[in-house]
């Protein structure tokens, strides 16, 4: 059976709370994090299959234009060489844009440096990769002169998120206090630990591919749409994802071209993109430029709000980097200004980075935000206290759950903050200056449609099952406690299966939806399977308590014995409903930061870091920390040392590995703490949960740039703050 619940208002039977186990909420560990750590999880390009050829994609060593022949006699007359792919579906891109619909189909039209247009296959990944370089292929190039890169003077669409309200200039002009300040922000790189890798079976009538993506639920639609197959032709499996931040949302070359090489071949294919390949190929964060203006009156209320950015992308492109996300919705003002525009340019496609938007915009904000702290004397935690709006002033709904106050209050409390006058260049050690800043977070709240199914076994073990993934986020831990709350098992005897598209459909795990969603579906599905085993024990569904695999009461009965020996399986379908025209909903948060900059090199280093984080209910204390410090930790490289570099003659990426594209090392990472401000949010899914997976880096970039200017005196209006930057900026 399935069981539907489509959420248009708060749902208030809080049926995770009906359960009696004792785990939900717990830090319990990951079940699959023995396997993961000991190297037994196998990742999508461990698998091992007889006969697997090997293909190594080839990519566009020129900015735009298209390949005008592909000499692919001399490439198969190579040792082991078995096959060149370089069919138009192969370049199912963009991995944002809907199946179907992406802009650059054609692979033999160029439109960035570094395009995948073809894979070499052959019998050992040395070959494939010989061949691959060795490639003879000619391509017609436009002129490099000819060819937009350049953000700052490229042609621009207005992107999504305007609004306008009042009259922002006049609120300026007869501001009590006022700061009208430009930033820019650098594109980042995702990273992921794991490349993008696939590997393809033919059986001459259905298609698997086991490749590493966020989205199974949705890539099987992009897959069998950029082949032609109809979707019951297609099975994805994706059980282990090494870290996906955003960048396999979408399909990209890897899969679909391990796919028609197994299809063409009939025999199994793996594709694994290189670092360089993945940096060059797969997506950036777009760059922006930012500007801010803020009108207070006297008591230092905002009255002006105005938040502008410049992001772009590749034309034709739909996504564009949701800057203003939270500025819409975060501090209060009648006159309000927001408007995005996209520059279109030919570097690599820019899609969604991990808190596509609020990454980049709030730091912008929240260091402007100190700027205004500093020009009204107000504490910057004080200031922030005083706009919170009551309401969305936007859109003049409601908030569900707010919990920003709670968050700075607690946050400023457990990190010490000094609420006295500021001024920068107060504290010295060596030739070291220290100070401290501060900075909001906010990441909106999403959910998607979820199903999955739980089966019941008479033996007291449960499974549960949905093509959902876990990315690193801990899908297979909250799932396994859901489930064990609400029937009263031990969680060990809980196994939880994903990735797997021949299960039930998931929300896929992007935009902080996955946990609440999918765990809704779950605890929908545990809630249906509870009334079924509530009418065979001939008690009402409020008095069934299951714990340790029995029917507790005056006369326990065991679960096989209510079963009479069989199984009961549900499947459980959240759908999110018409409850997001009644209110704006967001997880919150507040950064404290504690920073050392050298007098004499610039370089920063961060002391010690806290953040407070509210989402609504916390469904595995571990794993939710665990989100916070790798956004906390994503902070310091975007505050501090992450930027991609841009050839500014031909637009190619520069810094395509590891080693030249810097994230924070353990020696970058200081003592971080989080703080888990816990609530109820009824309106937010069916587990009172909000997202949490991206929220720990909405903001504490800003809090470190806020620091540095408290510490040395360098206000700086560029992402990262480089040494080279800082030591330029700072007082003598
Ligand atoms: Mo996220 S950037 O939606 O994986």
């Amino acid at each position: 059976m399935t069981v539907h619940f489509k959420q248009d208002e708060p749902d208030t039977r809080n049926l995770l709370d009906q359960g009696s186990q004792g785990v939900i909420g717990t830090a319990m560990s990951r079940p699959e994090g023995l396997a993961k750590v000991t190297g037994t999880a196998p990742y999508s390009a461990e698998y091992r299959f007889d006969d697997c050829l090997v293909g190594v994609l080839v990519t566009a060593p020129f900015t735009k234009g298209r390949i005008t022949g592909i000499d692919k006699e001399t490439a198969l007359a190579m040792d082991g060489v078995v096959a060149v792919i370089d069919d138009s579906r192969m370049t199912a891109r963009p991995a944002q844009g809907g199946a179907g619909e992406a802009p650059q189909q054609s692979p033999r039209q160029i439109c960035y440096y570094g395009q995948p247009f073809a894979l070499v296959v052959a019998t050992s990944f040395e070959k494939a990769r010989h061949a691959a370089k060795h490639l003879p292929f000619s391509y017609e190039a436009d002129d490099v002169s000819d060819i937009p890169l350049d953000p700052e003077t490229a042609e621009t669409e207005a992107g999504d998120g305007g609004m306008q309200a009042g009259d922002l200039a006049h609120a300026m002009a007869t501001a009590e206090h006022a700061v009208d300040v430009s930033y820019t922000t650098m594109g980042h790189a995702s990273a992921a630990m794991e490349p993008h890798a696939a590997i393809a079976q033919w059986d001459g009538g259905r298609l698997t591919v086991h490749a590493s993506l966020q989205m199974p639920n949705y890539n099987i639609s992009e897959l069998a749409d950029a082949l032609d197959l109809t979707e019951d032709k297609v099975r994805i499996v994706s059980r282990y994802v090494g870290g996906g931040f955003g960048s396999k949302l979408g399909l990209s070359e890897e899969t679909t071209a391990a796919a028609l090489a197994a299809m063409e071949l009939g025999k199994p294919v793996k594709v694994v993109m290189s670092r360089q390949q993945v940096f060059q190929s797969i997506m950036r964060r777009s760059e922006s430029s930012q500007r801010v203006r803020l009108a207070v009156d006297a008591e230092g209320r905002l009255t002006g709000f105005g938040h502008e950015a410049r992001v772009s992308n590749l034309p034709g492109e739909e996504f564009a980097e949701p800057v203003l996300q939270s500025s819409a919705f975060l501090y209060a003002g009648e006159n309000r200004l927001l408007a995005l525009d996209v520059a279109r340019i030919h570097q690599m496609t820019a899609g969604s980075v991990r808190a596509p938007g609020e990454a980049i915009g709030m730091p912008v904000l929240e260091a402007a935000m100190d700027c205004l702290a500093e020009e009204a004397g107000i504490d910057p935690v004080e200031l922030r206290l005083r706009n919170i709006p009551e309401k969305d002033p936007g859109k003049g709904l409601p908030f569900t759950t707010h919990e920003l106050a709670d968050c700075l209050k607690k946050g400023a409390e457990a990190f010490g903050w000094d609420s006295g006058p500021r001024k920068p260049r107060q504290n010295r050690d060596g030739e070291w200056w220290i100070g401290t800043g501060m900075a909001s977070a906010a990441r909106v709240h999403n959910v998607a449609e979820a199903k999955a199914r739980v089966t019941l076994n008479a033996d007291g073990t449960a499974r549960v099952q949905s093509d959902m993934t876990d990315i690193g986020t801990g899908t297979y831990a909250i799932l396994t406690q859901i489930a064990a709350e609400m029937l009263g098992l031990d969680p060990a005897n809980v196994m939880v299966e994903l990735g797997d598209t021949d299960f039930p459909r998931g929300p896929g795990s992007g935009g902080s939806w996955g946990a609440v969603s999918i765990g809704s579906a779950v605890v929908i599905a545990c809630d249906a399977i509870r009334q079924s085993l509530a009418k065979k024990a001939g008690i009402d569904a409020d008095d069934l308590k299951l714990k340790d695999g029995k029917l507790q009461g005056s006369q326990p009965r065991s679960l096989s014995e209510l079963l009479d020996g069989g199984n009961m399986s549900e499947e459980g379908h959240y759908e999110p409903g018409d409850i997001s025209d009644d209110y704006t909903s967001s997880s919150f948060g507040a950064f404290f930061a504690q920073v050392r900059v050298n007098r004499h090199t610039g370089e920063t280093r961060v002391d010690r870091m806290l953040g407070a984080f509210g989402f609504g209910r916390v469904l595995n204390e571990k794993t939710a920390r665990s989100q916070c410090l790798g956004g906390m930790v994503w902070c310091i490289g975007s505050a501090l040392t992450e930027a991609l570099h841009f050839d500014p003659v031909d637009g190619h990426l520069v810094n395509c590995d590891l080693a030249e594209y810097h994230v924070p090392v353990h020696r970058d990472v200081p003592d971080l703490e989080v703080m888990l401000v816990e609530s109820r949010d009824p309106a937010a899914s069916a587990v009172q949960g909000k997202g949490v997976g991206e929220l720990g880096m909405c903001g504490g970039a800003g809090a470190i740039a806020n620091a540095v200017y408290n510490a040395c005196g360098a206000r700086l209006f560029e992402f990262p703050m480089t040494p080279d930057k800082v030591l330029a900026d700072m007082p003598d």
